[in-house]
């Protein structure tokens, strides 16, 4: 099941790689939520749910990518892409 996770995140990333950047905020964080966000899925994802998550609600979600999901990410870059994400795609 991992190595299974691991060829789809590899295949996702190479396919989209580039144009996922272009359309998120340009703001501190953006390239930790651009380049870690985008290895499993579309960071449409974000933007998706951007009228419905608070700050609590992406602290939610982001445990939850790195907890159920397995995404790769570490302490430091958490903060950032919970700062980045409440401040420009929180309700
Ligand atoms: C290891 C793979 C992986 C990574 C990396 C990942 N996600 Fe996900 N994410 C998933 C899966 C699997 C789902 C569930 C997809 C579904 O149900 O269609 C999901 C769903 C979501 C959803 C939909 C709401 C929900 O709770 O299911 C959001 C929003 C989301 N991810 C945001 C993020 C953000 C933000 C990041 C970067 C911090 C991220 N994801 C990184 C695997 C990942």
């Amino acid at each position: 099941m991992r190595i299974l996770i691991l060829l789809l995140s590899f295949f996702a990333a190479t396919a989209t790689a580039g144009e996922n950047q272009i359309f998120l905020k340009d703001r501190p964080g953006k390239t930790q939520v651009a380049t870690q966000c985008s290895i499993c899925h579309s960071l449409d994802y974000i933007t998706q749910h951007a009228a419905i998550l608070d700050r609590v609600g992406w602290e939610k979600t982001v445990g939850k990518m790195i907890n159920s999901m397995g995404a790769p990410i570490n302490g430091a870059d958490k903060q950032i892409i919970i700062d980045y994400l409440a401040q420009n795609y929180g309700k």
